[in-house]
């Protein structure tokens, strides 16, 4: 009794975050599905975004200095090429944006307000109510996706499957609350977001557990990078799931990291506090592993203009009973971005004919091992243009089997141990190799468990075959850089060979 659906030809986009939201606008006027498993704005982490979108607008800024950050952020490992291209039109797509009714913060005279972030050479964070910037560009997106004729939403239906039929896409699997359905189409976008679900210990809605990644691992797609998982290094500390973010941003505006007696312990780290972010939450790791407090110090700077400028965190704050103006924060490193993800061209298109990838569950190769600050949304709403203008031009195949598959929503709380201890900060090859053994019978058990089993298997083998550290990936068996840094790929046939 499964629903059948024929697109007649329209492309679907699976997911409603920036990503998906561009994507379906950059398509208009051609006609367009989007599958949201929530009510628009629910659960996509794009809402919860505080710090921005980087860009080089100011007046002292060049696309050549975001580039240069970008790609020492990224430890040796980006894409130079695409990170080029992708920081070059940055400046206009927060054009774009602020065209669509973005409303960002401004000076009294009208440009950009520009924040600063960690490893960034110059302020060029544009951000929107403070710390509401995803908020307010899921705002806009939303308004203008919703008054689009040719974009049609369907919301509370989850894609589960993707169908291939000779190599190429033919169709998607979904779970509605009618029960299953197929949609028959040649042309799928994944915009689906990140694996922070995965963890114990994430920035991400819990939602996020890698369902693209599923999808496009079944698919046969190949996956790049997957071992590099970024973790901020402040979150607030407290019993809260997901954790509260406390943004970069705050630390950009002078807030200091100290432990219990007061000692700034990233006073020796180059950059110190604003140093890349694996350098820091590594250095926050090991200080709370050392048996010390770790704490947030906002009181200098910002000082007074805390809660204005940082509503959002002023409140979650204000939830755990701290007060900013007086007490410490206490805080902890929290799973919070996937630089790595589904092998991606700056097309979108990934190594399966009709299928595209964009946004968190995409790797384009911007992030290399360690993704500099605020350039997700940025790469998001670049790339959708990209990947909408490579959508429109490939026709679609038609003519497509229905798969009649029901599969169970996909239920992380068994993985969630084995990737928090495996996949955390500090990883060694023993942990990595003890999570495979124990991941790949829960994949083979074909039940709820199995998807993000097999999105933490191929994460665990990528992170098992990259014998260095590097960025995010930090290995005390292989301390050091490798002479070569190469960019890795796995799918999900090899990982199972593998493990
Ligand atoms: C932050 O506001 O610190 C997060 C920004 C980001 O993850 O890019």
């Amino acid at each position: 009794n499964m629903d059948i659906r024929d697109l007649g030809g329209r492309p679907m986009i699976i997911g409603g975050g920036i990503a998906g939201l561009m994507t379906a606008l950059h398509l208009a006027p051609e006609p367009v599905l989007l599958l949201s498993r929530s009510p628009l704005g629910a659960d996509a982490s794009s809402v919860w975004a505080q710090g921005g979108l980087a860009a080089s607008l100011g007046g002292d800024d060049d696309p050549a200095l975001h580039l240069s950050d970008t790609l020492a952020a990224g430890d040796g490992l980006c894409d130079a090429e695409a990170a080029r291209r992708i920081v070059y039109a940055a400046p206009a797509a927060i054009e774009d944006l602020a065209r669509l009714g973005v409303s960002f913060d401004r000076t009294p005279v009208d440009a950009f307000r520009l924040g600063l972030e960690a490893a960034h050479s110059r302020r060029r964070i544009v951000h929107a109510y403070g710390d509401g910037s995803g908020r307010e560009v899921m705002r806009a997106l939303i308004a203008a996706v919703r008054s689009t004729p040719s974009i049609l939403v369907v919301e509370g239906v989850e894609a589960r499957r993707l169908a291939v039929e000779d190599g190429r896409i033919a169709g998607v699997v979904a779970s509605g609350p009618t029960g299953p359905v197929f949609f028959a189409t040649g042309r799928v976008v994944l915009a689906t977001g990140g694996i922070g679900g995965l963890f114990h210990d994430s920035t991400n809605p819990l939602g996020s557990c890698g369902q693209g990644l599923a999808l496009a691992a079944h698919a046969g797609a190949v996956l790049a990078d997957l071992e590099f998982i970024q973790f901020h290094p402040t979150a607030l500390d407290g019993p809260g799931r997901p954790m509260p973010l406390i943004s970069e941003a705050v630390r950009g505006e002078g807030a200091v990291i100290v432990d219990e007696t007061g000692r700034r312990f990233l006073e020796d780290v180059r950059g110190a506090e604003l140093a890349p972010r694996d350098i820091v939450a590594r250095a926050v790791w090991k200080h709370l592993a050392d048996g010390h407090r770790v704490f947030l110090d906002v009181r200098e700077g910002p000082g007074s203009a805390f809660e204005r400028q940082f509503p959002t965190i002023a409140s979650a704050c204000g939830k755990a009973g701290i007060d900013p103006a007086r007490n410490l924060i206490p805080i902890r490193p929290a799973q919070h971005y996937h630089m790595g993800g589904v092998a991606v061209d700056l097309a979108g298109r990934t190594s399966v004919p009709g299928l595209w990838a964009c946004g968190e569950v995409a790797s384009t190769g911007l992030h290399g091992a360690n993704r500099l600050a605020s350039n997700s949304l940025t790469e998001a709403v670049v790339c959708a243009r990209w990947v909408a203008e490579s959508v429109a031009a490939s026709p679609d195949g038609g003519g497509r089997r229905a798969m009649t598959t029901d599969l169970p929503a996909p239920v992380p709380t068994p993985v969630r141990p084995l990737l928090s201890r495996a996949l955390g900060v500090i990883r060694d090859g023993e942990g990595l190799k003890e999570a495979a053994r124990a991941l790949l019978p829960l994949l083979q058990r074909h039940d709820a468990a199995s998807e993000p089993a097999a999105v933490g298997l191929i994460i665990v083998i990528a992170a098992l075959r990259r014998r260095e550290s590097r960025g995010a990936h930090f290995r005390t068996d292989f301390p050091h850089h490798a002479t070569v840094a190469r960019r890795s790929r796995v799918t999900l046939e090899a990982a199972i060979a593998a493990a």
